[in-house]
């Protein structure tokens, strides 16, 4: 059914026709192949999207209302999002539940997030209003407007340039080989993904935007980096609490409230869990994946396996050139 959420004069020039649908309008724009054999990928407002959450994108522009009390996790794909959405629900709801009834237990932290622009686009507003975490790749720049007014806070998380490629790399691969179909190899998407061209790409200028809103508002923006989240997760998990507005209690430190929470959420606890090894997310929607395709590796410095010398040395000029002097390095590690 069409939705009668329809596009605002946003999206287009005052002099147009409007579109009648958002599909229509994103039929209109530049296009590039895409990670997979059936889908291209549109570019709006500086970036490269798929067309099924661009069409989500536009929507929630027109039609999402932030609340002061969200909380929204913000990154690329395959940058931590899974664990991150973890880490906070566990954070926020661990005076209703503890480490043996946590929802997280028997739901994908994806199901435990709703995802702005799958779940609360096109005047959908399935969520529960007792819980302020909400998620989305939508780059900083093409943010809902409601987001910036409303003063809610922002959880960023990104991860270093070579990493985040392999992991995404992957990702297509399990996707398209779930669907039967063909998956690119190596060499295409890693050209692909140097030009900029991937699901919510460049990714450069997606960290960008938000390492640069982070500087000029400290206090709505957290920006935090996948290695070293991984590298120390308990200090990251006080701080996220803090930032958040629910910090540990010296009580809670004592009796080892954070470590529980590091141990639930681990790469190594979540991914065993029967729910992720053999439960679908967005089961019987034509986006639906296996849990476990959003668990792969869970490590720092998997890409020395996968990419060749000369790849991961392309990868960081690029990287060192587009991040400049931000005063921000996604080549370490
Ligand atoms: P790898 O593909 O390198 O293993 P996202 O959730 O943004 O899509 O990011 C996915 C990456 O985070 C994948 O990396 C995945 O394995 C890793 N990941 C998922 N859960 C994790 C956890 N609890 N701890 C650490 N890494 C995790």
């Amino acid at each position: 059914m069409e939705s009668p959420f329809v596009p605002s004069k946003n999206h287009f020039a005052a002099n147009e026709e409007p579109p009648k649908s958002y599909r229509e309008f994103i039929s209109t724009l530049p296009r590039t192949k895409g990670w997979n054999a059936e889908d291209d990928l549109y570019h709006y407002q500086g970036f490269w999207f798929h067309p099924t959450f661009l069409d989500g994108i536009m929507s929630a522009q027109d039609y999402f209302k932030a609340q002061p009390s969200d909380i929204l996790i913000c990154s690329t794909p395959r940058s931590g999002t899974t664990w991150l959405k973890a880490l906070a629900f566990a954070i926020v709801t661990r005076n209703s539940f503890d480490d043996s009834t946590s929802p997280l237990l028997s739901k994908v932290p994806h199901d435990c997030v709703p995802f702005v622009e799958m779940d609360l686009s096109h005047g959908s507003s399935a969520r529960d209003p007792e819980m302020p975490l909400l998620a989305t790749h939508i780059p900083f720049s093409s943010l809902p407007k409601s987001v910036l007014e409303s003063g809610c806070r922002i959880v960023y998380i990104c991860r270093n340039s070579k990493d985040a490629f392999v992991s995404m790399f992957h990702f297509a691969r399990r996707l398209e080989i779930q669907r039967n179909l063909e998956p690119l190899s190596l060499e295409e998407v890693f050209e692909l993904f140097c030009e900029g061209k991937c699901h919510y790409g460049p990714q450069w200028d997606h960290v960008l935007g938000y390492w640069r809103a982070s500087l000029e508002r400290p206090e709505k923006i957290l920006f935090l980096k996948y290695e070293e989240v991984k590298e120390d997760t308990g200090v990251y998990v006080k701080k996220l609490a803090e930032f958040i507005g629910c910090p540990f209690s010296p009580e809670e430190e004592e009796t080892g409230a954070v470590e529980k929470i590091v141990k639930m959420c681990s790469f190594e606890n979540l991914s065993n869990l029967e729910v992720n090894k053999t439960g679908k997310h967005r089961e019987d929607t034509p986006v639906s994946i296996q849990n476990k395709v959003f668990f792969w590796k869970g490590k720092i410095g998997e890409w020395e396996n996968h990419l060749t010398p000369e790849m991961a040395a392309r990868l960081d000029r690029i990287t060192e050139q587009k991040l400049g002097n931000s005063g921000l390095n996604l080549v370490r590690h």
